[in-house]
């Protein structure tokens, strides 16, 4: 339990040890190195093997998608996908300015042009209410990114990718494990990305995966993955040889990476349980600061099921912002801000377009703090987090 207000005003905080806390620490449920072991022992050690089958599998089943390729990070899945959905130069992509880069850059590669989109206030996802203003004849697709593992409005960005015969692309590399409306993240557009980062809930260090919701596209997402090639053809003996068969590339991660990966997917369900504990930790004893006008915490729709990958504070105005980071950092707290909005960076000014005006991303952008979640947290660390915050407002 965190202890109560009174108690924290009162801490000496002079007088305590400096025990860094990191913002992550890669989680190991103990079972990567046997998972390495066994891969070896199959010499089977590049792509497509025994335990990408089992990756694989998992995610069909977890999420419900109709095929599931494990790529080499999650901007490889999106680069896959942007390459499945054909875009080129003269196409547009509508999604959010408060993204990672290569959400955007995934767009750029194939010559086409990111549409930056506001933001929500209470979620920080993509505003659904700017999207139709965003269309023009030229619009090929939607990305929406599931922030913080909450669910964009999908109900309503499906329906206006249906009646404008838009592609539908999920980025959700934070949001394994999340629903929203009842439907696991991921399993929503025609496509969508996830991420296995090691910042992410589970990780193989760098990996991600390609989730394919629409039958008419595995046949090709396959031949893709597999560098272009229709090697699974040949595989399964319905060909003599395999041969270049279109534009692919090297996409698969191999069977080490799939290894470790598999033993997070084992104890994936057990890895969101304490990383939720954690994130209801932070957020029940924040909420008194919020009361007083401090800080804002995240909103949660009531329809949104979270899966506790990012907890993040909203401050006031910038300049509370890097003061409070920067007091964070001095007390040996390694909190961290993001995205810097990709329509005010260099190649997002250069290859991306704005739609309408950008206020809340430019605003929560600049307001933002995250905050340490990791299943090796201990209690005491976020106690001692959360003491560090109290303090910064309540006693400097
Ligand atoms: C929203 C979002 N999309 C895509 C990515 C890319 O994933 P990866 O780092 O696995 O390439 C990230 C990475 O952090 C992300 O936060």
């Amino acid at each position: 339990m965190l202890r109560p207000t009174s108690l924290v005003e009162k801490e000496d905080f002079s007088s305590r040890d400096r025990l860094a806390i990191p913002f992550n620490r890669p989680f190991q449920t103990g079972l990567e190195k046997i998972y390495i072991e066994q891969a070896l022992q199959q010499a089977h050690i590049s792509s497509n093997g025994e335990f990408t089958a089992r990756c694989q599998n998992w995610l069909e089943e977890t999420v419900g998608t109709k095929k599931a390729f494990l790529t080499h990070s999650g901007t490889g899945a999106l680069e896959l996908a942007a390459l499945l959905c054909d875009l080129a130069p003269g196409d547009e992509v509508i999604m959010p300015s408060f993204a990672f880069v290569t959400t955007a850059s995934s767009i750029a590669l194939r010559g086409a042009t990111p549409v930056f989109v506001d933001i929500r206030s209470d979620t920080l996802n993509l505003d659904e209410s700017l999207i139709e203003s965003a269309l023009t004849k030229r619009t090929k697709a939607i990305l929406p990114v599931h922030y913080a593992g909450v669910s964009c409005a999908m109900r309503t960005i499906s329906r206006i990718a249906d009646q404008h015969s838009l592609l539908l692309i999920e980025d959700a590399a934070h949001a394994l494990l999340s629903k929203g409306a009842g439907n696991a993240l991921g399993g929503i557009g025609h496509l969508a990305a996830l991420s296995f980062h090691e910042t992410k809930n589970i990780t193989a260090g760098e990996a991600g995966a390609l989730l394919v919701n629409s039958e008419g596209l595995i046949e090709r997402a396959q031949v893709l993955w597999e560098k272009g090639t229709d090697r699974q053809a040949f595989m399964l003996g319905h060909k003599d040889k395999y041969t270049w068969q279109d534009l692919g590339s090297s996409f698969a991660p191999s069977e080490l990476t799939a290894a470790f990966l598999w033993a997070q997917m084992e104890h994936a369900q057990a890895i969101t349980d304490r990383r939720l504990c954690i994130w209801r930790m932070y957020n029940d004893a924040l909420a008194d600061l919020e009361s007083m006008g401090f800080l804002r915490r995240p909103v949660i729709p009531g329809d949104c099921e979270i899966n506790g990958h990012i907890y993040y504070i909203l401050l006031n105005d910038a300049a509370t912002r890097d003061a409070t980071l920067q007091y964070l950092t001095k007390e040996g707290i390694g909190a961290v801000f993001h995205f810097v909005p990709l329509h005010q960076s260099k190649a997002g000014r250069k290859y991306g377009r704005v739609s309408g005006q950008l206020t809340n991303t430019e605003e929560y952008s600049a307001r933002l703090i995250r905050l340490p979640l990791y299943p090796d947290l201990k209690d005491s660390e976020v106690e001692r987090i959360v003491m560090t915050i109290r303090h910064f407002f309540l006693a400097t």
